[in-house]
């Protein structure tokens, strides 16, 4: 069976999120969702509400997700979850050059798990969910970013 793990921070999911997890889909079995929590970084959604928003999006393709949160390496979550492949999306360059470095060190700490790059589709591939999450406090509208119900949470959050 292919397992694969996508990782982020999904604080909140976005359109581009919900690309590359449809897009994973076709490409694995089952596909870990892990919601990486940093002790760095004050994200204003819990990590509850994050699986929340992420289900409720994704409930045609429920049966083949899981959801973890980790707060520990990457890979260490990818192994624990039986993952073979990590999937991480690329908007541009800058992802690239990023995600490179990050796959190479991933890849020497653990071998056997691969990481697999997609492409965000290029109509979604300029959105992030730190500008989201700006729009958002400054309250314009974010709709054409993220789901309506997403939309509606952000707006009740902050
Ligand atoms: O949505 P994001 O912010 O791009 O997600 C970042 C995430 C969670 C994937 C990243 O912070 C991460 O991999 N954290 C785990 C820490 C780790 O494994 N570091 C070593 C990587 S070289």
């Amino acid at each position: 069976m292919r397992k694969g793990f996508y990782p982020g921070s999904f604080d909140p999911p976005t359109f581009g999120h919900f690309d590359i997890i449809r897009r994973s889909l076709a490409l694995v079995d089952r596909l870990v969702i892990g919601i990486g929590v940093s002790p760095t970084k004050q994200a204003i959604f819990s990590v509850d509400e994050r699986i929340e928003m992420l289900l409720e999006e994704l409930s045609a393709e429920r049966d083949q997700i899981e959801t973890i949160s980790f707060d520990g390496l990457l890979v260490d979550a990818a192994t624990q979850s039986d993952a073979n492949l990590i999937i991480r999306g690329l908007r541009n360059a800058s992802d690239f050059d990023y995600e490179a470095q990050m796959s190479a060190t991933n890849s020497k700490m653990v071998p056997d798990v691969e990481t697999v790059f997609l492409a965000a589709a290029p109509e979604i591939a300029f959105i992030s969910s730190t500008q989201i999450r700006q729009i958002a406090r400054l309250k314009g509208d974010v709709s054409s970013f993220v789901p309506g119900h997403i939309s509606h949470k952000l707006k009740e959050k902050l």
